[in-house]
């Protein structure tokens, strides 16, 4: 049987995980975040002490991390060794550790093909960095979200005071830019638009608006 897959990529803060778990409740699909399986192993390295940059001492470690997906009502939990880390990879610094240990091959190999395995076995709406250029480069349906840095260091400062967070959204705006050259710059594999996705730029559109969007591509696609 073929699935039907939609990819979803972006810079950091540009509401792909906002939107994609959306679309996937209202297609009936599974939502594979796959910036929470870098994340998870971004908490390994920062609970074990390996620096981004010790390229030899990743290698080593991730012959001995096992990361796993599971589903339960509907949410995906990644499981790190076993442990549900879902509760503990939402923080900056595993954000920023994900960013700068995914530039090497073997981490992103590892969790390549887990994702392309998800994709298999079930309708996908996949969100990630590369998922249409290269985890999934058949994907029915590729979206490129983006927003400017401004608007998202905006919507990252307001979820942070939501949550009792005061901070500085100037730093929030720099940590962004940083990581988004890091993204678009690293050697394998990096940030950029699939020559067949769709532009979308959300800085001035509601999730809604956002949702609605990629539903009606996605009704056009089935249609055709
Ligand atoms: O989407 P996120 O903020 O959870 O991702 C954290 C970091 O993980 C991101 O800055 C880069 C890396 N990542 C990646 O390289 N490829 C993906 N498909 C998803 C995330």
């Amino acid at each position: 049987m073929n699935y039907f897959n939609i990819a979803i990529d972006g810079p950091a803060g540009a509401g792909k995980s906002t939107i994609a778990k959306k679309i996937a409740k209202k297609l009936g699909f599974i939502y594979v975040d796959t910036g929470a399986m870098y994340r998870a192993l971004a908490l390994y390295f920062l609970r074990n002490h390996i620096q981004a940059n010790d390229r030899e001492s990743i290698e080593k470690a991730c012959q001995n991390v096992d990361v796993i997906i599971e589903y339960k009502d509907g949410e995906q939990l990644v499981l790190l060794n076993g442990e549900n880390v879902n509760g503990l990879i939402r923080t900056e610094e595993v954000g920023n550790m994900a960013s700068a240990s995914s530039v090497h091959k073997t981490v992103r190999l590892k969790l390549v093909e887990l994702q392309q395995k998800l994709a298999k076995s079930a309708n996908v709406v996949m969100d990630g960095r590369e998922i249409g250029t290269f985890v999934l480069p058949n994907a029915d349906l590729k979206i490129y979200m983006t927003a400017s840095s401004k608007e998202r260091a905006r919507r990252r400062w307001a979820e942070l005071k939501e949550k009792g967070i005061e901070s500085d959204i100037n730093e929030i705006e720099k940590d962004i830019i940083e990581r988004d050259h890091r993204d678009m710059t690293r050697e394998f594999a990096p940030l950029k638009q699939a020559e067949d996705a769709v532009l979308l730029d959300t800085s001035h559109m509601s999730i809604d608006e956002v949702v609605n969007t990629v539903i009606d591509l996605y009704n056009k696609k089935i249609s055709n």
